[in-house]
């Protein structure tokens, strides 16, 4: 079973506040799904495959506000000063990685009430993956960031689902039956997890993690069921 990635563009660290989040929900119900297998028999034990959750990053464009023309085009440069901004960044995800996940949590902050750049012009590069269909029936779920409460983020996570259903994924927002989502003052949506970041200086609330937790809990789940029907399917059909 491949990986669950965790991919996001965050130029801040506030895009990366909420994957770090979702990528230890995601390991949190991996450790009880596999303590269940293990207790429940050993059998089960041993039909029980724990994926690794990656989390990696989106490289850069050179488009930034404060850098101008001449101070060269090539994308290193931009990474380089994004690495310069955020130096804990996860490293910069492959193509290979992204066609070998069982599941993706898809993150970018808010620009202009969609999502950035750099992370349209990474899905732009997919064409070979989706030639292949290497994401067909995966589960994806999407996060953003954005400053204000209302700037935007709903248009993001809902124009950042396109793409991936192009792609033949399965979306996975959240259900209400999360409390935090009832009473959320802060981010969070049945289309995925959000955080309202002001100035990027704040940490999540306690509901944008919770739902950050649940977000990466629900994906861990949808991915090792949908794994665990597919290959039975072809143990059936051989
Ligand atoms: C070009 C640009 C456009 C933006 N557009 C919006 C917007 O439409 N709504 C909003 O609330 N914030 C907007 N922001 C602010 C970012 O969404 C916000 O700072 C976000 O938390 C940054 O995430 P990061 O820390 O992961 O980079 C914009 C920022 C930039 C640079």
């Amino acid at each position: 079973m491949g990986p669950i990635l965790i991919l996001y563009y965050s130029r801040h660290g506030s895009t990366k506040r909420l994957a770090d989040a979702i990528a230890h929900g995601a390991m949190a119900e991996l450790s009880s799904m596999e303590a269940n297998a293990i207790s429940a028999s050993p059998a089960t034990a041993a039909s029980f495959v724990r994926p690794e959750v990656i989390v990696r990053s989106v490289a850069s464009l050179n488009i930034n506000s404060n850098s101008s023309s001449d101070q060269g085009s090539g994308e290193e440069n931009a990474d380089a000063s994004l690495k310069e901004a955020n130096p804990n960044a996860a490293p910069t995800v492959t193509l290979q990685e992204l066609e070998q996940c069982s599941a993706l949590a898809l993150g970018s902050p808010t620009r202009f009430g969609n999502m950035a750049a750099p992370v349209k012009h990474f899905l732009d590069s997919t064409s070979s993956q989706w030639l292949k269909g290497s994401l067909i029936n995966k589960p994806a779920c999407v996060f953003t960031s954005s400053s204000s409460m209302h700037g935007g983020q709903e248009s993001t996570l809902l124009s950042m689902m396109i793409p991936l259903f192009h792609h033949g994924m399965v979306m996975c927002g959240l259900p209400y039956s999360e409390p935090a989502l009832h009473h959320t003052r802060s981010g969070g949506s049945p289309y995925g997890v959000s955080h309202v970041a002001l100035d990027n200086a704040v940490t999540l609330t306690e509901d944008e993690k919770s739902l950050c937790i649940a977000q990466g809990k629900r994906l861990a789940n949808l991915a090792s069921a949908l794994w665990h029907a597919n290959n039975q399917e072809t143990t059936h059909g051989a």
